[in-house]
């Protein structure tokens, strides 16, 4: 059983990308295994 969470803001420069890393770390700690993402949006 598997959950995906996305953190999502419009705004640059907010910690989307630290936010992620720092909750993979998390579980990674907790001995989960995740696959971890970032998507950044810019515009033409
Ligand atoms: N909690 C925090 N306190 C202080 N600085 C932070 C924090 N979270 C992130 N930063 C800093 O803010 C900057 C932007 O963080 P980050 O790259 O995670 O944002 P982002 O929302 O993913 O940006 P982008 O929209 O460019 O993808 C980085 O220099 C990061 O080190
Ligand atoms: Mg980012």
């Amino acid at each position: 059983m598997s959950t995906i969470v996305a953190l999502a803001n419009q705004k640059g420069e907010i910690g989307k990308t630290t936010s992620t890393y720092n909750i993979g770390v998390s579980l990674a700690k907790r001995g989960k295994s995740f696959y971890w993402s970032t998507l950044t949006l810019r515009p033409a």
